[in-house]
């Protein structure tokens, strides 16, 4: 399993604030609008149509899910979203929060090996700032790349392991100015942008684009940069030739 305890658990203590766009969360709000516009901009590239419709009745799998803040936008335009995380307090507000609002996300409690069966399979899956948060990196990849229909997208978004974003994403971020809660992140489980690329490559998968992100605490405001040695996102794709995953024809 990929799950880390002590992350899930402090997952879970913040869980009643996920919606909250001035709690603990604000990052991930102040982030939200320029990467679903990402998302739906690969996409659209990808497949060939408007951005307006270009998710229109995909199916996508958001693992790490959280509290649904991405999940339930891509469901309002018109994708059939799947959500998978592992913290019961963040699945139950996801639920919650849908419901309210009337948006239909098919939540899931566990990690994506356990709640997604194999025959399942998603044009787009997103892992969006999970993976500086599991352990072993590479198999949570690959259980997240199992489930890329051929011709498909994976979405990462993560921060860097540089001196650069131990300066601003914990020293500034955590301990000057406190716009995440001490604790948030660990530098050393920060990801590379080639790690990734290594980690997906067995699946078949190949990097399309990679756009650093730049988030300004004071502002709590977020923009497009040149420089990926802070917060990147990155997309990958999975050829239309490849009905599967190469590395399950080892097995
Ligand atoms: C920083 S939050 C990001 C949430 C969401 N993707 C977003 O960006 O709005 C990380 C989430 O990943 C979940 N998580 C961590 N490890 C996981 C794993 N191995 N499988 C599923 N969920 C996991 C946590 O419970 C938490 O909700």
């Amino acid at each position: 399993m990929t799950a880390l305890v002590a992350e899930i658990e402090r997952f879970d203590k913040l869980s009643s604030t996920w919606w909250n766009k001035r709690g603990p969360m604000r990052p991930l709000h102040v982030i939200n609008a320029l990467r679903l516009g990402y998302v739906v901009e690969q996409v659209a590239k990808h497949v060939g149509r408007m951005p307006s419709h270009a998710l229109y009745g995909l199916r996508i799998l958001d693992v790490g899910c959280g509290g649904g803040l991405l999940a339930e936008p891509l469901a309002r335009l018109g994708a059939v979203v799947v959500g998978v995380d592992a913290s019961p307090g963040n699945i139950s507000a996801a639920r919650s929060h849908a419901s309210l609002h009337g948006v239909p996300v098919d939540y899931r409690l566990g990690e994506s090996a356990e709640v997604v069966s194999p025959e399942e399979k998603f044009d787009v899956v997103l892992a969006l700032e999970v993976v500086e948060h599991v352990q072993d990196m590479p198999a949570f990849m690959a259980n997240a790349a199992r489930h890329l229909a051929p011709g498909g997208l994976m979405v990462v978004s993560t921060i860097d392991r540089t001196w650069k974003s131990y300066l601003f994403a914990i020293v500034g971020a955590e301990y000057i100015l406190r716009v995440l809660p001490r604790g948030t992140h660990h530098w050393s489980m920060f990801v590379r942008p080639e790690e990734l690329g290594t980690a997906l490559a067995p699946h078949g998968l190949v990097r399309q684009d990679l756009r650093g992100m730049r988030y300004q605490p004071l502002q709590h405001r977020a923009s497009w940069f040149s420089d990926t040695r802070v917060n990147y996102i990155a997309t990958f794709a999975r050829p239309a030739n490849k009905d599967r995953d190469p590395s399950a024809q080892a097995t």
